[in-house]
């Protein structure tokens, strides 16, 4: 059996993961959710076979996730083979606004960089502290942040977007952590991988009825992102970026331990 843990699995890509993974019988696939009821209903509701189990887990209380890893562990008798690190905090209603609108609204800049930090960047770190020594138990050894190319230096000066300050800020810090623990573990075998999962379709209910608001935020984002790739199309769908980010993880190496790669398993973003 291979065991994996989604940590933030009760929407968009982190329950994509928990529907891709489970149909396969030799998984075991746990997802942590900050709330965990309606997850479990959502998963019994979708019939997802019985190798999916959810536990409570949320990135801003360490001691959620410490409680977390001890009932995996019984559950995967103590040996964790990927963790994947999903759960984020995406503030939408200001992710338009630039460096400059925050002026004379400072206050309101640090109380979302301070969220964001808290849980895109501590929130990574808690989570490999509690989860660790269950991934050295492992032959795989792998654990993968998911982080977004809104962290690309240079897809941010392509496209000019300028918006999206602290989400971007947290996920660029958090690739840092993953290259600070790829550091520190690269003599044990343990890879680490900050993975973009390029731009994808997760905030809608339903794909092909998307509400005229968030079609525009994503016609928008769209625009912009074919200055960086002018084949783009638009969000793909959260099912074709899970399967392409599994063939990266499938194919990393220690030597790829550190590095900030996308679905498409290079350095581009989309
Ligand atoms: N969609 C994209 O185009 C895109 C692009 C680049 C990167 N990403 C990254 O992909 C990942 C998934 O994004 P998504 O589009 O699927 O977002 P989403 O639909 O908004 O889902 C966010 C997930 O994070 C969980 N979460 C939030 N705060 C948490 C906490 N404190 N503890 C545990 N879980 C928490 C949410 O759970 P609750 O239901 O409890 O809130 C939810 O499951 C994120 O890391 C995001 O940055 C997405």
């Amino acid at each position: 059996m291979t065991s994996y843990v989604i940590v933030g699995a009760s929407r968009g890509l982190d329950y994509q993961y928990l529907k891709t993974l489970s149909a396969s019988p030799s998984n075991i696939v746990i997802g942590l959710a900050r709330s965990p009821a309606p997850v479990q209903s959502k998963v019994s509701a979708d019939n997802l076979p019985s190798n999916v189990h959810i536990l409570h887990g949320d990135l801003t209380d360490p001691s959620s996730l410490n409680v977390a890893a001890a009932q995996v562990s019984k559950i995967t008798s103590g040996a964790v083979d990927y963790l994947i690190i999903n759960g984020a905090l995406l503030p939408y209603e200001t992710a338009h606004l630039g460096p400059l609108d925050f002026a004379g609204n400072e206050q309101a800049f640090m109380e979302e960089l301070n969220a964001s930090m808290s849980t895109n960047v501590a929130g990574v770190m808690w989570t490999v502290n509690a989860f660790i020594n269950l991934v050295k138990n492992s032959n795989v050894k792998t654990v993968i942040f998911i982080s977004s190319c809104m962290a690309d230096t240079e897809l941010i000066g392509i496209t000019g977007i300028a918006a999206a300050v602290p989400y971007a800020v947290s996920k660029a810090g958090a690739n840092v952590v993953v290259a600070k623990y790829a550091a520190l573990y690269k003599s044990t075998g343990v890879v680490f991988l900050a993975l973009g999962p390029g731009f994808v379709q997760t905030q809608a209910e339903d794909p092909d009825n998307v509400p005229p608001e968030l079609a525009a935020v994503q016609d928008a984002f769209t625009v912009a992102f074919r200055k960086y790739e002018p084949g783009l199309r638009g969000p793909i769908l959260p099912e074709e970026s899970v399967r392409m980010q599994l063939e990266v993880i499938k194919g990393i190496t220690i030597k790829d331990s550190g590095k900030f790669l996308s679905h498409l398993g290079t350095k581009k973003m989309l």
